[in-house]
C-alpha cells in the first residue's frame, strides 16, 4: 500500500463565500483554486446565504476540473476526497457534501468530513509541519469565529474563550459600514494605521478569556459624530489587536504554553502580526492564501488525520451541520 505521504487527496470547501478546491499529494498541496464571492455579496455589505448557495454549483465542477489540468492529473487518481462538513451556512455546505458525496459513489473512494475550525487551526502549520508542537493555544479570529482553544495535542481541543456578540471580523465589517467603507472592512481599516490620534476607544469587560464587542462598536458609532473619520477608525483598529493579542497572552499564561497559532480571516491582518511579534510568544501565522477559507486546509486536515490514521469514513447518508461540534 501507498504510503499516506503520496495520498492523493482532493479538498473542497464551500462552507462560506469562498469556493475552493484544492489537490494534495500527501502533505504537498498540488493546487489550490479558490473562487471568491466577495464582488457579489460586497453591495449588500454581507454574505446573503441563498445567494452563496447558487455561486458556488455554479462554479464548483469547473474548479475541480481546472485544478486537475494544473496538477496534470487524472479524476481517477484521486485516493481521498475531504469535504468541510461543518460549521458553516447551511446551504452553502450542502453543495460541496452533495458534489463530494457524488464524486466519492462514482470513484468509490473515501470520504471524509473535515471541520471547518480544525481546518483554521491546522492552517499555519502547511509547509511547515516541523513546527506544529503540543501544547498550543489557537485563535481563530474570522468572520465566524473569535475563538481560543487549548490544543493539548493533536486532535484534543477545549475552548478556553469565546465571543458573548459579535465575532471580530464581523465588528470590522460593521464599523466599515458605519464609515462608509466597503465590504471586507479590515483590509480598508488596516489602511488608517498610520494615522496619529489620541483618541482612545475603552475595552468592553468580559469574564475570563472572553471577548464583547458590542460595546465597542457602540463607541465608533457615537465618536464618528464627532471626531475624524481617520482618527476614530484608527483608535477602533488599535482598541481591538490589543484587546485580541492581550487575551492570547492571558492564555498562554494560564495555560502555560508559548506555542501560539493565530488564524482566520483577521489573522491576515499586518498590525495583529507586528504587535504580536513584540511579545515574548512563539507564534505562528497561515500564509495569507490560507488565512482566509480555503481548501489547501481542509485538505491538510485530512492528510493529518489520514496519517494518525485517526478519522472515519463518512457516512453517505450523513448531512451537513450549521454548528460547530469540535469543542
Ligand atoms: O476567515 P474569513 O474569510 O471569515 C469567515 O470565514 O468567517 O475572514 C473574513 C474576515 C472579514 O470580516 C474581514 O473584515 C476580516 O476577515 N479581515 C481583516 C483583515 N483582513 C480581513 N480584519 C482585520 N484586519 C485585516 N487586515
Ligand atoms: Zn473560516
Amino acid at each position: 500500500m501507498k504510503n499516506c505521504r503520496q495520498k492523493i487527496i482532493l479538498a473542497i470547501e464551500t462552507s462560506c463565500d469562498e469556493t475552493s478546491i484544492s489537490i494534495l499529494k500527501g502533505m504537498d498541496i498540488l493546487v489550490m483554486e479558490t473562487n471568491t464571492q466577495i464582488d457579489k455579496h460586497k453591495v449588500y455589505g454581507g454574505v446573503i446565504p441563498e445567494v452563496a448557495a447558487r455561486l458556488h454549483l455554479e462554479v464548483i465542477d469547473q474548479l475541480v476540473k481546472k485544478a486537475l489540468q494544473k496538477a496534470k492529473l487524472k479524476i481517477t487518481s484521486i485516493e481521498y476526497i475531504a469535504v468541510t462538513k461543518e460549521p458553516g451556512l447551511i446551504n452553502a455546505l450542502h453543495v460541496g457534501l452533495i458534489f463530494a458525496k457524488t464524486l466519492t459513489q462514482l470513484l468509490k473512494i473515501p470520504l471524509l468530513g473535515i471541520n471547518h475550525l480544525e481546518g483554521h487551526i491546522y492552517s499555519p502549520f502547511i509547509d511547515k509541519e516541523d513546527k506544529l508542537k503540543f501544547p498550543m493555544i489557537c485563535a481563530i479570529f474570522s468572520g465566524g469565529h473569535t475563538d481560543l482553544i487549548y490544543v493539548e495535542k493533536l486532535f484534543k481541543y477545549k475552548l478556553i474563550g469565546s465571543t458573548k456578540d459579535d465575532t471580530i471580523g464581523e465588528s470590522y465589517d460593521k464599523v466599515a459600514r458605519m464609515a462608509n467603507l466597503e465590504y471586507p472592512g479590515g483590509p480598508k481599516i488596516e489602511e488608517y494605521n498610520k494615522i496619529k490620534t489620541n483618541l482612545v476607544l475603552t475595552r468592553p469587560k468580559v469574564d475570563g478569556l472572553n471577548f464583547s464587542f458590542s460595546g465597542l462598536k457602540s463607541q465608533v458609532k457615537k465618536n464618528l459624530l464627532k471626531n475624524q473619520k481617520e482618527e476614530v477608525l484608527k483608535a477602533f483598529h488599535d482598541c481591538a489587536i490589543s484587546y485580541l493579542i492581550d487575551n492570547i497572552i492571558k492564555a498562554s499564561n494560564l495555560y502555560k504554553t508559548k506555542n501560539i497559532a493565530v488564524t482566520g480571516g483577521v489573522s491576515a491582518s499586518p498590525k495583529l502580526r507586528e504587535d504580536i511579534k513584540k511579545t515574548k510568544l512563539n507564534c505562528f501565522f497561515p500564509e495569507p492564501k490560507y488565512c482566509v477559507d480555503n481548501a489547501g486546509m481542509i485538505g491538510y486536515t485530512a492528510y493529518l488525520r489520514i496519517k494518525d490514521n485517526n478519522y472515519k469514513i463518512l457516512d453517505l447518508r450523513e448531512d451537513s451541520h450549521p454548528k460547530n461540534s469540535l469543542y
